[in-house]
């Protein structure tokens, strides 16, 4: 079992370069369902999920190869149109094959994917939408069956933003017959990149990026090429990175845009924080005060970057109030940021967290998910001594390499066998 020890109180600084995006990459290669033939993708990252993806599209007759972070697939049809538990069961995301699939095939038997840890994380509203759209539903032995001959465009009304749900939305109606209007769509920018994707293949689709999104159906989509939008959250986890240590870091190769509500964030808490066209820079500071977050969708303030904000406020001067907005459980982190000396009070949705600098010191931790390891890590930079991440295998799903640019800013930090 691999960990990750990391010997805190160095001040990090330098440039770093932004992978591409883990949540954009899954749908985005899930979409070659839609069309045979030869699909080319670029910037794409080399993470755990990536390869549990490829594993799922060879089951269903994909070939897909990799050249550093440029990937091609060969879609062709499937014997059986199935997304078996196995492969399922190890990322959720694949519930995304559930929409092209029918789209293409007129039936599917996906896995549901069953809890994880930041809560239940139901498929309720991606298997309303597919119903929406005219297919017959049957839940059996834990798979969603569907069937129809051909998908009718309709008109779809989230009832809660659903990131997923959205992108499933948008396959399936890429080759519906008619017209779909998908209302309270999310506005993420991995739906945005996958609109993109989408009307490269000959998708016709208007409103990407705002809550109304039309989809004419057609009869047919040619495949492509692509190169994945920068990991927005990778982006923010390092800048996270080079506040907590009071260094001047710089993130390139990422879309500033897309991470508005954290420069604000990092701004009301004291930060000088700058972006250019395609990076932004924190620079150093002695302190910086305690300041509220609500995670909520898109542009507001991401779920996927509260535990590694939380840890930054483990360091301010003052409480901040975090609010999760989305996940019901995802305070995960909470106890293994206390285990390291933080002051934090969890509720249920709210966590209280009264900041003290230099009140942590380093202890073995215990990763629980994905964004809660990245969250212990950059607590292990500010901790006094090494701190051991342990169960990084949750990292290794949705960060290139975190360590190594990590030491590249000047951390102490590398990968150990824990045994
Ligand atoms: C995507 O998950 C991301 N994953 C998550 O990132 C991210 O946290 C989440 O969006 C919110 O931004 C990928 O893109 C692969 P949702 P998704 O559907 O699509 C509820 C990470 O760390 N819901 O927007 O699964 C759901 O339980 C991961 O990279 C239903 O009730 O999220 C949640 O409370 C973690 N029924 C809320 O909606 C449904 O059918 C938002 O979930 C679907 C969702």
């Amino acid at each position: 079992m691999e960990s990750i020890a990391v010997t805190g109180g160095r001040k990090l600084s330098g440039s770093v370069d932004v992978s591409g995006s883990k949540n954009a990459a899954l749908p985005v290669l899930f979409s070659a369902l839609l069309a045979d033939g030869e699909h080319h993708f670029d910037n794409v990252p080399q993470l755990r999920d990536i390869v549990s993806t490829e594993q799922l599209l060879a089951a269903l007759n994909c070939e897909s190869s990799r050249n550093g972070n440029s990937m091609r697939i060969r879609v062709a049809p499937p014997s059986t149109p199935e997304a078996p538990y196995d492969l399922v069961r190890k990322m959720r995301a694949s519930i995304l094959c559930l929409g092209p699939l029918l789209a293409r095939y007129g039936q599917a038997r996906v896995s549901l994917p069953g809890g994880c840890a930041i809560g239940s994380r139901p498929v309720d509203l991606h298997v309303e939408t597919m119903q929406r759209l005219g297919a017959e539903i049957e839940i059996e032995a834990g798979y969603v069956i569907a069937k129809a001959k051909r998908l009718v465009g309709d008109r779809i009304l989230f009832d809660k933003v659903t990131v997923g749900g959205t992108e499933n939305a948008l396959m399936a109606a890429t080759l519906a017959r008619g017209t779909t209007v998908i209302e309270n769509a999310a506005k993420e920018p991995e739906v945005v990149d996958l609109v993109h994707y989408l009307q490269t293949m000959g998708a016709k689709i208007e409103g990407a990026g705002s809550s109304v999104i039309t989809i004419e159906g057609v009869d047919e989509l040619q495949p492509g090429r692509h190169s994945i939008v920068a990991d927005r959250i990778e982006a923010g986890t390092l800048l996270i990175a080079g506040a907590i240590t009071g260094g001047s870091v710089r993130v390139a190769r990422c879309e500033p845009a897309h991470l508005q509500s954290l420069i604000d964030k990092l701004r009301e808490s004291g930060f000088d924080v700058h972006a250019d066209q395609d990076s932004i820079t924190v620079e150093e500071a002695q302190s910086w005060k305690g300041t509220d977050v609500t995670t909520a969708p898109y542009p507001a303030f991401p779920t996927d970057l509260q535990a590694q904000f939380m840890a930054l406020m483990t360091q301010a001067e003052g409480t901040s109030v975090i609010t999760e907005g989305i996940f019901e459980n995802r305070f995960m982190h909470v106890q293994e940021l206390v285990r390291l000396g933080a002051n934090i009070t969890p509720m249920a949705q709210v966590a209280i967290v009264r900041g003290n600098r230099g009140a942590l010191s380093g202890a073995s931790v215990m990763a629980t998910d994905l964004r809660a390891s990245a969250s212990l890590v950059l607590a292990g930079l500010a901790a006094e001594g090494t701190t051991m991440v342990n169960r990084i295998y949750h990292l290794d799903r949705g960060y290139e390499n975190l360590e190594r640019k990590l030491a590249g800013l000047g951390a102490d930090i590398k990968r150990v066998n824990a045994g």
